[in-house]
This record gives C-alpha cells, sequence and structure tokens, in this order.
C-alpha cells in the first residue's frame, strides 16, 4: 500500500471555518437546560462492543416506480442496506432512539423552531443549552471529546465504525475512554445507521459499476472530501474482491487531521491498493490541475463526494444552509466533479433528504452545521442545472437508500454515468 502526502494549500474557503458569533441566539432565551436532564436517562440491553461486528451489506435494490410522479428523465430506485448492529440488537436500538425522541420532544416544548433555531445553531460558536445538557447528562463518557471533533469527518469516523477503538482523543489533546452508553449512540441514532447505510450503499454502487465492466486495467477512483476515507476504503476493497481489478484510490480533503488516518483506515480494513492522499481545497477551480499533477490521472473511472454536495447552496433550496457565503452553487460543483469522469465512468454524490427523522437532534443538540438537505425535486435541480440531467447522452439514476431493519432514509445517491465514447450512447429511462 503506498500512502503519499502532497502539498498543502491555502485553507480558504473551509466552509466548517466559516461559523460567526451571533448576538444573541434562542436558545438562551427559551430554555433552561437542568429541565433537559430528566429525559437522559439511557437503559441498555445487551453488551456493545462486538469487535466482531463488521459493515452492513445491501440486502435489496428495487426500482420505485413509475418514477415519483415525476416526468424527469431519471431512474429512481431504493437501496435496502442490512446494519449489523441493528440486526443483532433491535431492543438497543429502539431504546437509543426512544431517548433521542425524548429529547426532540423537550426541544419543541422549549419552542424550538427547526427553520430559525438552526440557522442560528449553525452560526452560534459556543454549545447552545441543548448540547450542553446532552452532554453533562450521566452516560456520555467520551461524548464531550467526540463532540468537540463536531463537524470533522474524523467525528463521522465514529458512526461510520463504530467499534475504531474504545479511547478517543482530539486535536487539543483531551482524552477519554468512550463509555458503552456512547457507543450505543454510535451505533444506533438513526444519523449514525443513516451515515452508515450511505457508505455501504455508496460501496454497493461503486462495486456494481465495474462488476458490470469489462477490462483487467487498474482502476481509478476519486473520493473528493474523503475526510478519513473509512467508506470509500471499504467500497474499494470490496470492488477489488468482487472484480479482481487493482483499485489506485486517490483521497482529496482540506482537513490534514482527517488525511492523516486514512494510512490507519486503509491498514484497518485490509486495503492492498494503492492510497494516495492530497490536501487541498476542492472548490479551487485549479483542482483537475492539482489532481493530474499529483497524480498523472486526468479523468478517473469513478470519483465519488459523499457528504460534501450538500454543504453547497443550490437557489431555490428548502433550506438556506451555507447561502450567502461566496461559495459556488452545488451545480456548478457537480459539473466540475463529472468533468474529472472518464467516458464510461460515473460520478457518485449523497444528499441528504429533506424528510427525515430527528434532524432536531443532529442540528439542534449535537449542533452539526445546518446543511442543504433537499427534497428528490431539489437533488434533480442541482443535475438539470449541472447539465448533466436531460443530456441524452448521461445517465442519472438516483437511489433512496433505507434501512432495511430500521426504516431509517436520511440520504439519497445520485449516479451519473458519462457515455463510453467506445459504444452508442447511454439508454435514458
Ligand atoms: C461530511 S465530511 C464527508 C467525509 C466522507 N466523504 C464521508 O462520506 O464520510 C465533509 C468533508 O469535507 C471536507 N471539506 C470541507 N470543505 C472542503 C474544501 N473546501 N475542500 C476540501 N475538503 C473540504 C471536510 O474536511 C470533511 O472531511
Amino acid at each position: 500500500m503506498l500512502i503519499e502526502r502532497t502539498h498543502p494549500t491555502n485553507r480558504e474557503p473551509d466552509m466548517h471555518q466559516s461559523r460567526r458569533t451571533p448576538a444573541t441566539t434562542r436558545f438562551h432565551s427559551t430554555s433552561s437546560p437542568s429541565r433537559l436532564t430528566d429525559c437522559f436517562e439511557l437503559k441498555l440491553t445487551s453488551p456493545l462492543i462486538d469487535p466482531d461486528c463488521s459493515w452492513g451489506h445491501v440486502a435489496a435494490v428495487a426500482k420505485v416506480s413509475p418514477n415519483h410522479g415525476s416526468n424527469l428523465p431519471y431512474a429512481l430506485a431504493e437501496i435496502r442496506v442490512a446494519d449489523p448492529y441493528v440486526d443483532a440488537d433491535p431492543a438497543t436500538h429502539r431504546t437509543v432512539n426512544a431517548y433521542i425522541a425524548g429529547i426532540e420532544d423537550r426541544l419543541r416544548l422549549d419552542g424550538f423552531d427547526p427553520t430559525v433555531d438552526r440557522v442560528e445553531a449553525m452560526d452560534s460558536s459556543e454549545w447552545n443549552p441543548y448540547t450542553k445538557a446532552w452532554l453533562r447528562s450521566k452516560p456520555v463518557e467520551g461524548l464531550a471529546v467526540w463532540r468537540t471533533m463536531v463537524p470533522s469527518a474524523e467525528a463521522l469516523l465514529y458512526l461510520t465504525n463504530p467499534q475504531v477503538g474504545t479511547v478517543i482523543s482530539n486535536r487539543r489533546g483531551d482524552t477519554a475512554t468512550i463509555s458503552p452508553e456512547t457507543v450505543a449512540h454510535f451505533r444506533f441514532g438513526d444519523d449514525a445507521i443513516g451515515i452508515r447505510d450511505r457508505g455501504v450503499a455508496m460501496g454497493y454502487l461503486l462495486a456494481d459499476h465495474f462488476a458490470q465492466q469489462g477490462g483487467s486495467a487498474p482502476l481509478d477512483v476519486l473520493s473528493l472530501a474523503s475526510g478519513t476515507a473509512d467508506p470509500v476504503i471499504g467500497a474499494a476493497q470490496r470492488a477489488v474482491e468482487l472484480t479482481g481489478r487493482a483499485i489506485r484510490l486517490t483521497v482529496a480533503d482540506i482537513d490534514g487531521r482527517a488525511l492523516s488516518m486514512v494510512r490507519n483506515n486503509a491498514v484497518r480494513q485490509g486495503f492492498g491498493g494503492a492510497v494516495r492522499t492530497i490536501r487541498t481545497n476542492i472548490l479551487d477551480p485549479a483542482l483537475p490541475d492539482v489532481l493530474e499533477r499529483d497524480t498523472g490521472v486526468a479523468h478517473f473511472d469513478l470519483v465519488e463526494n459523499m457528504g460534501f454536495e450538500e454543504y453547497l447552496p443550490e437557489d431555490g433550496d428548502e433550506l438556506g444552509a451555507f447561502r450567502g457565503r461566496g461559495l459556488p452553487q452545488a451545480s456548478a460543483f457537480t459539473r466540475r466533479a463529472f468533468d474529472l469522469v472518464k467516458p464510461g465512468g460515473a460520478l457518485l454524490s449523497g444528499n441528504m433528504v429533506l424528510d427525515r427523522t430527528q434532524s432536531d437532534f443532529v442540528f439542534g443538540v449535537v449542533d452539526w452545521p445546518l446543511i442543504n438537505a433537499r427534497s428528490e425535486a431539489s437533488i434533480m435541480r442541482v443535475y438539470e442545472r449541472a447539465g448533466l440531467l436531460g443530456d441524452p447522452t448521461v445517465k442519472i439514476e438516483m437511489f433512496r437508500v433505507r434501512n432495511a431493519s430500521a426504516g431509517t432514509h436520511l440520504y439519497n445517491i445520485v449516479k451519473a454515468t458519462k457515455p463510453d465514447t467506445s459504444t452508442r450512447p447511454a439508454r435514458v429511462p
């Protein structure tokens, strides 16, 4: 396994650094943290540290028809993911989510307004009272240290891979043991399930794409905003096993600490291919040149950017996350990412859906920045404006990612396949 670190670039604009401190937030005027603590009792029914637990797998892929009443030329399907944690311990899954529902009820009782207060939460540089109450509650050893990692990809690693370790340390040097109750949040909270399922579904689509192609040449995969790259490493490893082809993985992110964890993740997942990390601002128009200079590759067999497109605004979006901050439209970024794809290759992007559970918890208590969760029509608008949906040579497929047992549906993944110039144009449904 080869891991190369190349030149750090300017950190501007890093959207995670862009929080401002507003004069006041509505949290302070409407809530009393002490009133929250009575709903923080968490009772567990089974041991939670299970070193044999592995990633989930796709249980079924079903076509959704008739295409959600839309006459736009895209296919819609549902990927159902079996999650080993939920399947092994449905009782604890129920307990954790009942507990989270209790917190959400309290937020609503206190007058938390999801559409207004989330924007304020995103702008707050201090933990809001709900976050503080959550962290002060009894069974949360390790949770406060984890919370300092939000919203970095490092924090996501504990959700995608809850047995990553029992000791947690942050970039300030704070260290804590992760209690079983904290691990329960990482395993069973709907958001954790959704993030894991998104990775599993992306892995399935990546491996499936390569399995459908012939050939034996090494495949080039690019992960934009890779974070710790845990999901894409797992995906690449499954593709290697399925196709027998070598995979050269290039991962790009602005966060050097996340990239420094890529090697460990590759070793932990037994990835045998080459991995190259590039610390760069993926919004920089010079990205194609940076990639080509550092990898020698101008176009990739597959490009994925799970968890990034939704940070970028698009005119007409339902939510206003990161609007007016000088960021490109999601559609402009999507077009540029698609331009990095080889003929016959594909772009995989994820977007949180608007109609989802527990957004009050994730935006109001965990205090993850507001992101542009979108309706399916708004997701498709991004691809239309990117010039991909409506181009008869480009095949657009949208996949709802649903947990097979819990029913949780947090993300949709869109696959845009570029025509293979050596064959006739892709069939459009
Ligand atoms: C939600 S994480 C996604 C991580 C990973 N793709 C996954 O699915 O687990 C978003 C990532 O975007 C990165 N990021 C944010 N702004 C960036 C920028 N301008 N250029 C490159 N990476 C950026 C963050 O450092 C973070 O790792």
